[in-house]
């Protein structure tokens, strides 16, 4: 199965190691992270697993709850829990989902038969308050995620969903970002009454409305 963006991320119910989880209400009101691994007690996702925990609180400040997903069983999960906890140096603090018999890997596609037909792949989908899917990444197993840049992405993606906006490249929490083409000037005059930075007609700048910053450039 291929997930796409705007797509309604499939609900489960699947054991891990903070209980058995039901997606969608697990999820509640929050925004969500699913991230799959390809397997227990390997050295990349070891250091991935200890990055997301130690990025905790940088998720909960965005409202969005973290869930890793590896295909083996419960029991080794927990065992492999401690050896994150001895070689990261931080408790593993966001369930980790048991998928041994694929059911949920196999919903999300974590599986790429031309990459391995047993292991997920490192796929990663972003999940919206409306329980659709907001972005999907793909790693191979050789490589390790940047989970940095997956915080700023979903600075994006939350304040492009407020704001008739969208960021440009590289762009960081509380720089300036561009009004959306589909907005005329007419209308963004309203939406922004202290005015933007035009380069060009269709390249529009304002400052990030998610800040509390309200002075402005001229127009
Ligand atoms: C790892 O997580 O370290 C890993 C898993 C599968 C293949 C290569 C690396």
């Amino acid at each position: 199965m291929t997930i796409r963006l705007g797509d309604v991320a499939p609900n489960f119910i699947a054991a891990s190691t903070e209980g058995e989880i039901e997606l969608y209400a697990y999820l509640g009101t929050s925004w969500g992270v699913l991230f799959s691994h390809p397997r227990d007690f390997t050295p990349v996702c070891t250091t991935e697993l200890g990055e997301v925990a130690r990025l905790k609180p940088q998720f909960d400040a965005r409202n969005v709850k973290v869930i890793g997903l590896s295909v083996d069983a419960l029991p080794d999960h927990v065992k492999w829990s401690k050896d994150i906890e001895d070689t990261q140096r931080v408790r593993l603090n966001f369930p980790l989902i048991a998928d041994p018999d694929r059911r949920v890997s196999d919903a999300y596609g974590m599986i790429h038969p031309n990459a391995s037909d047993t292991f997920t792949v490192r796929s990663v989908f972003v999940i919206g308050p409306d329980k659709r899917v907001k972005l999907t990444l793909t790693y191979p197993a050789s490589t390790g995620r940047n989970f940095d840049e997956l915080l700023r992405v979903i600075d994006s993606l939350k304040l492009t969903a407020e704001h008739s906006v969208a960021t440009p490249v590289n762009w960081q929490h509380g720089q300036d970002v561009i009004i959306v083409p589909a907005l005329s000037d007419a209308d963004a005059r309203l939406r922004f009454p202290a005015g933007w930075r035009a380069e060009k007609p269709y390249l529009r700048y304002v400052r990030d409305p998610g800040t509390a910053r309200t002075t402005r450039t001229a127009r």
